[in-house]
């Protein structure tokens, strides 16, 4: 096949998306090598619009906060570079692109915004030149990205965004493979998340706990194996479907995050608010000192939970499910 052959389009104009992610247990620990549970999002969500533009070269457009970048293989924007690695992935070599980004997931909230904006791209590519890529190559490709983004990411946020499903991950101390399983479900799981709107990138905190843990091993390693075990035994929640259970290790969980110093006022307003508003857990979600926590709630109490998160002055509310499946492997609603 010839380059330019390669090069063209397989139809005019792509739409991909990728959901938003939050951490249902596990957060830094996971960096460390334990497990951590992470769900999809699909409330708020990454969109890429792909259409052939009539002059040699990528464009992305990045409306939400008011970008533009222009380059290809010279240029350093770790999303131009993510483009062109996946050109170079599916052997297209004289791109003439015009890329539209856009994002409804909060930025630097513990969603995983930058992943899904990098997994929604990198679909849309790929679906453009008319060869999808699966899950595991979307996810290697983003974790680059997260890279740039985190620091020393676990490589948990690429991966919940790429497959788009509740997942049980567990990094790869080589860096080769993460060790990788869906969920088992038991019965119906209602969560809520609430968002600070404090912006905190994952990578202060990560590099927190990391100057922490360098100072005092012996402590930190002991959080980080409790965390360890509370994941372990929230997958057991839910397999079994027990959610007075999974919210006692939620409030377990937060706990040792409040050790490691990754929680702030606003975070432990918000997990308050939830609890005494009848929750049956809650804990900050993902890096921590701001973005979002979320609560697991029992169908009477979801109303009144989010209107507590409101009162106390949740910048955006969301609800998500976890719905039981025969496979186990997991489709997950929400609703804003
Ligand atoms: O992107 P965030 O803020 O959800 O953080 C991801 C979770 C951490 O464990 C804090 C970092 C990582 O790379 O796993």
């Amino acid at each position: 096949m010839s380059k330019d052959l390669r090069s063209r389009p397989h139809t005019p104009i792509v739409h991909a998306t990728a959901p938003g992610k939050a951490i249902l247990c596990g957060e830094h620990a996971v960096v460390y090598g334990h497990p951590a549970i992470a769900l999809p999002i699909m409330a708020a969500a990454a969109r890429a619009t792909i259409r052939a533009a009539s002059r040699q070269g990528i464009t992305i457009k990045l409306p939400d906060i008011n970008q533009r970048l222009r380059g290809h293989r010279s240029a350093k924007h770790p999303l131009i570079v993510l483009a062109g690695r996946t050109l170079d992935h599916i052997n297209v070599a004289a791109p003439h692109l015009d890329i539209m980004l856009q994002s409804t997931i909060p930025i630097a909230s513990g969603m995983g915004s930058g992943a899904a904006l990098g997994a929604a791209l990198v679909r849309g590519l790929a679906t453009f030149y008319g060869r999808p890529l699966d899950p595991a190559t979307v996810s290697t490709l983003v974790y680059e990205l997260e890279r740039f983004f985190h620091g020393t990411p676990s490589g948990i946020d690429n991966t919940v965004v790429s497959y788009a499903q509740p997942i049980w991950y567990r990094r790869d101390k080589g860096g080769s493979s993460p060790h990788l399983e869906a969920l088992q479900i038991g019965a119906p799981f209602g969560f809520i998340i609430g968002d600070t709107g404090v912006r905190s990138p994952t990578r202060m905190t990560v590099a927190g706990v990391r100057e922490r843990w360098t100072a005092d091993l012996r402590t930190y390693e002991r959080h980080f194996d409790q965390i360890g075990q509370l994941t372990s035994a929230a997958r057991d929640a839910l397999s079994l479907g027990d959610t007075i259970r999974l919210g006692h290790i939620l409030n377990e969980n937060h706990a040792v995050l409040e050790q490691i110093g990754v929680s702030s006022p606003e975070l432990n307003r918000l997990v308050g608010a939830a609890r005494e508003a009848g929750a049956l857990g809650a804990k900050l979600s993902g890096g921590g000192a701001g973005g979002i926590m979320l609560a697991v709630v029992g169908p009477d109490h979801a109303l009144a939970v989010s209107e507590a998160l409101r009162r106390a002055d949740a910048a955006r509310v969301i609800h998500t499910s976890l719905e039981p499946s025969p496979e186990g492997l997991v489709p997950l609603g929400s609703h804003e």
